[in-house]
């Protein structure tokens, strides 16, 4: 009688186990899966991004209306900086210096460029307040579609002097 009790009791416990096998490889599975979505989505281009034609140099800045007039907003992705001058003006500005290729950085008080390698300075529109620079900043053509700041960073142009022709205005 003790021998049949022990043996259901093992056979019990025996199937415990397996259970718990089971759901442990169960769980082990989901989680690989997890994780693999994971890394897939980080993968797949953003919204703003999926809205541009495949193979496409035009890229999405934002909507227009988050670029207010008299500011400088940088755009680290695509290496520049948009100005939106106080007439609501466009213009794409690399942040490449041109002298030797250092980043410039905006500088909000003094409302210009500066050149953290050899001091250049250049004023809002990119044009050069204080040498070595031998020109003004290049510039993107800005796109203004479908409420959208568009530019395509496939069309760095150099310049001798900044012209109102350079910036877009929207119609
Ligand atoms: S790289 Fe900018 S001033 Fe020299």
């Amino acid at each position: 009688m003790k021998n049949t009790t022990e043996n259901s009791g093992a056979t019990r416990e025996k199937g415990r186990r397996e259970f718990l096998k089971k759901a442990w490889k169960i769980l082990g599975v989901v989680a690989v899966a997890e994780f693999v979505f994971f890394f897939v989505s980080l993968l797949k281009p953003s919204k703003e991004l999926k809205k541009s034609k495949p193979g496409s140099t035009v890229r999405i800045i934002g909507n227009i209306e988050e670029f207010l007039p008299g500011t400088v907003t940088p755009d680290r992705i695509n290496k520049l900086y948009i100005l939106r001058d106080s007439e609501g003006g466009f213009l794409a500005l690399s942040l490449i210096c041109p002298h030797l290729g250092c980043s410039v950085l905006w500088d909000e008080t003094k409302k210009q460029f500066d050149c953290p390698c050899h001091s250049s300075a250049f004023d809002s529109y990119g044009v050069v307040l204080s040498s070595p620079a031998p020109r003004p900043l290049d510039y993107f053509p800005v796109i203004l579609e479908e409420g959208k700041v568009k530019v395509d960073v496939s069309q760095k142009a150099k310049r001798r002097k900044f012209e109102t022709s350079q910036m877009t205005y929207a119609i």
